[in-house]
């Protein structure tokens, strides 16, 4: 099981390269059941996520080729994906696979719409909540699906093919309007999606989408309408920036002290973070090749925020925010209100020496002078993350352990930070 080892006290400078959106990525890999022809993806990161998905397609019958290194291509390019679903042998996305990436549930979408049928595993709940997809199979059952639960499986049928209609969802879901985005996409008519989730990622899918040949407008807003066609062809799709990893890298730079180019990175993917930073002290200056983000020297502010769907501030900054501020010259508050339990990183952060007491969904952070590096545990994706930031200001050495994690969502994370200075290194076995 590997861990990560960071010794604390170094400032960053430098660069660091954003990689494509994890929570694009998958969506679009799945969005190549959609078609008989083959989808190539760029700027596709390297993360176990992406590697599993892979998995859990090639179950299905679909084949992916992955392009070799091209003349002056580096580590920091992302991969191509040639995704082919000519053939699809299997409808069925097993348990031992689906409960490991909840994303690969999504994979009900296409399959009914294309082959009429879908047997998926039911995801499980994860350390961050409940997490139902009971809107999702909403979604479906409104385009016309008979759906079944039956031993833990969600099964699908639309024999006649789906049929386009009106969805209002009662709540922003972005795993719902992906869904119901791809299976609208070949249904027959017109599908109309109200209170649809506006994440970049939504408006990435439906840009591809379009380009395979689906008649999508609207996404990235909160009303979407989708005129059904019968087939999607092939296409060639670059994977937008991961505004989470910005985000992250942004928080970690805030926290060590220094400055820092965050290459590739588009502001308009993440401003009310980029606000929130700004309020902190942090400088935060867009350029044609990025984001820079700079503190050096000045204290940080303490700030009050509140997650909500996009464009509003991302809960999966909700933790790396809290790292930060663990240091703030005050007391912050944070309210989180997307998921029900997505504070399993506070105990851990307690155990760095910081002060955070819980009630109910808010957070209070009362800023300390100093952080003591101890051995963590990680418990989800962006709470690992969050431990990596506060370790970079604790004094002395910190070991984050179960940092498969990490590897879930962030690329080469110890290589983009040591490049930058700071002291940070992989412990394997
Ligand atoms: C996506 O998850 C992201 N995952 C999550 O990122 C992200 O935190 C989340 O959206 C919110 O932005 C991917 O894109 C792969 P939701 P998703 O459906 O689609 C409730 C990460 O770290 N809900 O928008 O599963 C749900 O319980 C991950 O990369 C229902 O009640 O999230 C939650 O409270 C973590 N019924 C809220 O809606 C449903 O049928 C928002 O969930 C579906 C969702």
């Amino acid at each position: 099981m590997d861990r990560i080892r960071i010794v604390g006290g170094r400032r960053l400078n430098g660069t660091i390269p954003i990689s494509g959106a994890k929570n694009a990525t998958l969506p679009l890999m799945i969005a190549s059941l959609l078609t008989d022809q083959t989808l190539i993806l760029d700027n596709v990161p390297r993360l176990a996520d992406v590697a599993l998905l892979e998995r859990i397609l090639g179950n299905h019958g679909v084949d992916i080729m992955v392009s070799g290194k091209r003349a002056g291509e580096t580590a920091d390019h992302g991969q191509t994906l040639h995704i082919s679903a000519a053939n699809i042998v299997d409808t069925t996305a097993p348990y031992n696979l689906v409960s490991r990436m909840r994303a690969s549930f999504w994979v009900l979408a296409p399959l009914v719409a294309r082959m009429g049928e879908a047997r998926v595993s039911l995801p499980g709940g994860c350390a961050i909540g409940t997490r139902p997809v009971d809107l999702l199979i909403m979604a479906m059952e409104r385009l016309g699906a008979q759906i079944d639960v039956d031993a833990g499986y969600v099964v699908a049928r639309a024999p006649h093919g789906l049929k386009g209609a009106e969805i209002v969802f009662p709540k922003v879901t972005v795993g719902g309007t992906h869904t119901a985005i791809m299976a609208a996409s070949i249904a027959d008519g017109t599908t109309v999606i109200d209170n649809a989730a506006r994440e970049p990622e939504i408006a990435d899918v439906a840009d591809c989408l379009n380009k395979m040949g689906a008649r999508i407008a609207g996404a990235g807003t909160s009303r979407i309408v989708i005129e059904g066609v019968a087939k999607l062809g092939a296409a060639r799709h670059a994977v937008l920036p991961d505004r989470i990893e910005t985000g992250t890298y942004a928080m970690a730079v805030a926290m060590a002290g220094g400055d820092i180019l965050l290459q590739n990175a588009r502001p308009e993917l993440l401003q009310a973070a980029l606000d929130v930073l700004q309020r902190t002290g942090v400088t935060v200056t867009p350029t044609n090749q990025g984001i820079r983000i700079a503190r050096n020297g000045n204290a940080l502010n303490p700030v009050e925020v509140t997650t909500a769907p996009f464009p509003a501030f991302p809960t999966d900054l909700q933790a790396q925010l809290m790292a930060l501020m663990t240091r703030a010259n005050g007391t912050s508050h944070i309210v989180e209100t997307v998921f029900e339990n997505r504070f399993m990183h506070v105990q851990e952060l307690v155990r760095l020496g910081a002060r955070i007491q819980l009630t109910g969904e808010r957070a209070t952070i009362e800023g300390v002078e100093r952080l003591k590096g101890a051995p963590v545990m990680a418990t989800d994706l962006r709470a690992s993350v969050s431990l990596v930031i506060a370790a970079l200001a604790a004094e002395g050495e910190t070991i984050v352990n179960r940092v498969y994690h990490l590897d879930r969502g962030f690329e080469r994370l110890e290589d983009k930070l040591g490049r930058c200075g700071a002291a940070v290194e992989r412990l394997s076995g």
